[in-house]
Parts: C-alpha cells; sequence; structure tokens
C-alpha cells in the first residue's frame, strides 16, 4: 500500500520558538514513519516582510538543521527550500487566478499581519495563502501537519483545491486534511495568555527560542505571567486562567503527557514549584536540539548536500504535476 502523503512548512523568518516546535515540528518528527513527507523550508513566504539579503540563506539552513536535530530524519524524508523548486511559484499563479478576493480578505493572518497599515504592506502578505495552497497540491499532498494558527489557510487550500477541480471538470487534485495535534496546539506568549507565542512579539520574554541557553529558559519562565493562585485541579478550571493553562500545556507537550495527568500530579501545588520543574524539563528537552543545530550549522557543506538532495525529488515530484495543471488550464506545449 502506498503511503499517505504529508507536506508542511516552516518559515526562516528569524529564530524558531516553541510554537514552531509543540505546535509543528515536533509533530512532524512522530508522523515521519506513517507518511511519505516533504518538510520545506518557504523562503518565498519569509519575503513578504523584508528579509536581510545577507541573512536569508543562513536562516533557510538554520530551520532545516533545526528539522534534522528535532529528529527528522534527512535520507527518509524530502527536506528544501520553496525557492528552489520553481513549480511551487508556478502553480501559485494559477492559484491566484482560482481564489477570489473575498476568500483571501478575510484571512485573520492577513489582517493581523497588516494591521492599520494595509495599503502599506506587499502583494505578497495578501496573496501568500495562495502560494501555501501551491506548496501542498504541487506534491497532490493528503494531509498537513500544522499549529492551529494555520487551520483557515488549510481550509483555503481546500476551498482552492475544489474550486480548481470543479471549474476544470478534473479530479487531479486531493482535498487535503489538517493534522492538528498534541497538547499544545497553539502555544501562547508567556507574557499574555491571550496572544500567539510568535517571532515578531516585541518581548523577548514572551517566547522561549529553540536557541535560547539553560540560563535564558529558566529566566523566561521565572519571570511568565501566571495569576497569584495555586495550580487549578481540573482543565475547566484552567481554562478561565489562560497564562496558567499555557504553561500546563507546555508542560504536558514536552513531557508527552495528557493535560489531566499533568493537573493530577500538580494541582494545588504552587507556581514557584510548578515553574521550577517546567524550566528543567524545557531545558532537558532542548538544549540537546539547539547544541545539535549549532554543530550542523558548522558543517555548511552538510546541510547544502541536504537541500540538494532534497530539491531534486521535490522537482521530481513537482514536475509531472505542474504538466498536468498546464494541460488542464490549456496551456499551449510548444
Ligand atoms: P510559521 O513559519 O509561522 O510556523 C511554522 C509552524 O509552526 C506553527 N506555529 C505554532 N504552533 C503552535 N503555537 C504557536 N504559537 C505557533 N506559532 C507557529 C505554525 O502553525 C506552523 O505549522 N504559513 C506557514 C508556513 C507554510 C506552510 C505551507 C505550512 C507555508 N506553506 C504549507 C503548511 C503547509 C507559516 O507561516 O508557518
Amino acid at each position: 500500500m502506498t503511503k499517505n502523503r504529508i507536506l508542511s512548512g516552516v518559515q526562516p523568518s528569524g529564530d524558531l520558538h516553541l510554537g514552531n516546535y509543540l505546535g509543528a515540528i515536533k509533530n512532524f518528527v512522530s508522523l515521519q514513519k506513517d507518511y511519505e513527507c516533504f518538510f520545506c523550508v518557504v523562503d518565498l513566504h519569509a519575503i513578504t516582510v523584508w528579509q536581510d539579503p545577507k541573512e536569508l540563506a543562513q536562516k533557510t539552513r538554520e530551520v532545516t538543521a533545526a528539522f534534522i536535530a528535532s529528529g527528522i530524519d534527512p535520507n527518509e524524508n524530502i527536506l528544501f527550500a520553496q525557492s528552489q523548486v520553481p513549480q511551487h511559484s508556478q502553480l501559485a499563479w494559477i492559484f491566484n487566478c482560482v481564489a477570489r478576493m473575498g476568500w483571501l480578505n478575510r484571512m485573520t493572518q492577513f489582517k493581523d499581519k497588516a494591521g492599520k497599515d494595509r495599503e502599506n504592506v506587499s502583494v505578497g502578505l495578501f496573496s501568500y495563502p495562495n502560494l501555501m495552497a501551491a506548496d501542498i497540491l504541487i506534491y497532490l499532498a493528503t494531509h498537513v501537519p500544522v499549529g492551529e494558527d494555520q487551520k483557515q489557510h488549510l481550509e483555503l487550500t481546500r476551498d482552492i483545491a475544489q474550486k480548481f477541480n470543479n471549474d476544470f471538470s478534473t479530479d487531479l487534485f486531493p482535498i487535503p486534511e489538517p493534522l492538528i495535534f498534541g497538547e499544545a496546539t497553539r502555544v501562547m506568549s508567556l507574557r499574555d495568555g491571550t496572544k500567539k507565542m510568535s517571532k515578531s512579539d516585541p518581548s523577548d520574554y514572551s517566547r522561549i527560542m529553540l536557541s535560547d541557553n539553560i540560563d535564558s529558559i529558566v529566566q523566561k519562565i521565572k519571570k511568565a505571567k501566571t495569576d497569584p493562585h495555586p495550580l487549578p485541579a481540573t482543565k475547566e478550571e484552567a481554562e478561565k486562567r489562560p497564562e496558567a493553562l499555557n504553561l500546563i500545556t507546555i508542560f504536558a507537550a514536552l513531557s508527552d503527557q495528557s493535560t489531566d495527568t499533568v493537573l493530577e500530579q500538580y494541582s494545588g501545588k504552587e507556581f514557584s514549584l510548578f515553574k521550577k520543574d517546567l524550566a528543567d524539563l524545557a531545558a532537558e528537552k532542548l538544549q540537546p536540539i539547539s547544541k545539535e543545530v549549532t554543530k550542523l550549522m558548522s558543517d555548511q557543506d552538510y546541510l547544502d548536500q541536504i537541500m540538494k538532495t532534497g530539491k531534486d525529488k521535490a522537482i521530481a515530484v513537482a514536475e509531472p504535476v505542474l504538466t498536468k495543471v498546464y494541460d488542464i488550464v490549456g496551456f499551449a506545449n510548444t
């Protein structure tokens, strides 16, 4: 039986944080044995906002290194940089002509990122989800592991696949399923439990980076916002206390336990004690990854070789799909 196919992407637009790890990369690791996997560093997506050209290639290598350091086997999975496989952009153009303005106007991530400055953001930031749909559908991927924040983009991908199939009376594109799972599908800011942990938050104390040393991890968790009460007894109680719930779900995800099990263990205990254990746990899980990233980054040739092999394998799958799309759309094959 052939395996179902996964595609997922991570932007090289800053260092990776705990949200990227728990919401996405950790799940990639657990899925790799059951699926044929394409993991792509989405540098074309990154340039929808300004990126320093002197740093972009290095950041792309760093995300590849983080994939490998987290436990993704580079020989069994296809790891590559999005810009190196031109079929993504070629299909994205076609999807620009399939997706409707009204669909994109509803994207909350665009609204959040553009804020009040809509007239001044790049056109790419607006059409970003069409490129994401192309990333997925150029491989006819059936499943897409992502964090909760990408759910709406996945729904749009499904709409685009459906509309293309309907418009051109074909069944070429599968309707891909999102895989959003684990205890921490939406990791929140350590400073505000109602805001997502993100690269763009101005406060360093809002997020734990994969590259943080033990001291920073301890300091950030110590300073994380909580309330004066001891840990709650039930999930329902925790849900009314977003900062408490966030730290509990982070603990659960890092220790591969359910939130209920963590609550059983810590209910009624003081946050000072819980935070100490959480900091020890986070350091124990993240330090080996950051050490491995540093090691891999010192061997650029190795990383470039992995990405080159990934690119060749990706093109071998993407090219015939694009040829079919061009045929279906009716382009002259000269
Ligand atoms: P990006 O680069 O912002 O994030 C990479 C992955 O990390 C997840 N994530 C989180 N999960 C839980 N809590 C958080 N606070 C958190 N922050 C980020 C994201 O959900 C994502 O899975 N548009 C995508 C990249 C992309 C893509 C694709 C993904 C481009 N093409 C095709 C899947 C398939 C993005 O900006 O992710």
